[in-house]
């Protein structure tokens, strides 16, 4: 069946590899991506998708209402994949105004569109919202989160999307917005940006500069290959129940300290360097603020109700992702380069 799908964020991380995913799956959806194109996008990753006659690229803002309106009167869009959002918690902390703008106002600016032209022509698409395991707050030891949880957030990144889950819900519960929203736990591969702690360690070891760890790095995430992100996007964007909830995660949970040691020693291997050399590197810094101590996801409910699980190994998809940033991004010439920049300065 034909659709027309508003991907947003599909410069970033993860709506990056989504839109590979759709634009070449799915040659009969017309897929329109909304970026702002901040910082965090890499529209390099996705040049070539300009080549595909069912791949249309919108440079806007969400927060401006009246051009994502627009591109609803313009496009006739009948579904979303909500992706667009802040999301460096560390930036959160520094600077919350950014993310409720963005997180909070972009995505009831989204809501209200999508209520206003599908509500009147009762379109049967669907508003598919992704959210974060962050939304649920932090976990001793022990158990997970299901999707019965509270929320209870503790970042203000992770308030403002548990703030943006919860528009999604009453815009269901009030209009009938056929709403699904997916909760998910910590994301690794290619093209996420370096401010995120797997490409961070990746660059700062190729680059010789220190690798920080926040506190004793004994804080816990659940780790899943981007891949199997779009993957249980898509099952649950074709096949999940509308106004339900999905929590997805890949049952890989490490201590961050862990992660690191493991990956220090991968990139020894890859750079032909004697082991033990990248952990040199290691330097524990105060801990961030709030710092959630672990995170774990119950996945039960897609399992079982969409047959999706994370397929891809640890291992393996680590090594994918440190030989796309040594093919691609984190050369020893941008080394030298960042090194240059850092002396002049
Ligand atoms: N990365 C993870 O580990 C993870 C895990 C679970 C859920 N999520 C969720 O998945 C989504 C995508 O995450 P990501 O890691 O790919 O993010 P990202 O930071 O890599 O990319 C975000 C994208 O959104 C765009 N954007 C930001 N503000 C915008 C605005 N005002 N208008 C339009 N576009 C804007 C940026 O330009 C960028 O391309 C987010 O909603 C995030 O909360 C991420």
């Amino acid at each position: 069946m034909n659709k027309t799908i508003l991907i947003t964020g599909g410069a970033g991380f993860i709506g990056s590899h989504l839109l590979h995913h759709f634009v070449k799956c799915y040659p009969n959806y017309q897929i329109i991506n909304l970026d702002k194109l901040t910082y965090a996008a890499n529209p390099t990753f996705i040049a070539d998708l300009e080549n595909f006659p069912n791949y249309t690229f919108e440079k806007v803002d969400l927060v401006d209402s009246g051009a994502v309106e627009e591109l609803f009167h313009r496009y006739r869009i009948d579904n979303i994949i909500h992706l667009a959002a802040e999301t460096h918690v560390d930036r959160s902390i520094s600077g919350p105004m950014e993310f409720v703008m963005t997180n909070v106002v972009g995505s009831v600016n989204l809501l209200q569109a999508a209520k206003k032209f599908w509500l009147a022509k009762r379109c049967p698409g669907r508003f598919y919202h992704v959210s974060t395991d962050e939304v649920y707050g932090a976990l001793g030891e022990e158990g997970s989160f299901n999707e019965e949880s509270g929320y209870a957030p503790n970042s203000p990144y992770a308030a403002s999307k548990a703030s943006s889950d919860l528009f999604v819900r009453a815009y269901a519960n009030t209009y009938g917005l056929p709403v699904v929203i997916s909760n998910c736990s910590n994301n690794y591969g290619p093209n996420q940006h370096p401010e995120k702690l797997i490409p961070l360690v990746i660059r700062n070891i190729c680059q010789g500069r220190p690798i920080p760890i926040y506190g004793k790095g004994n804080n816990v995430r659940d780790w899943l290959f981007v891949g199997d992100h779009v993957e249980a996007i898509d099952r649950i964007f074709h096949k999940g129940r509308r106004g339900q909830i999905y929590n997805i995660g890949a049952e890989n949970e490490w201590r961050n300290i862990d992660l690191v040691r493991m990956l220090c020693s991968f990139m020894d291997q890859k750079l032909g360097q004697k082991e033990g050399r990248s952990q040199a590197l290691i330097s524990h810094v105060k801990d961030r603020l709030g710092h959630d101590e672990r995170y774990s996801i119950d996945c039960r409910k897609i399992k079982e109700q969409l047959a999706w699980q994370a397929k891809t190994s640890f291992l393996r998809g680590l090594e994918k992702t440190i030989d796309w940033y040594l093919a691609r991004g984190f050369t020893r010439e941008e080394a030298v380069c960042e090194d240059q920049k850092s002396v002049l300065v």
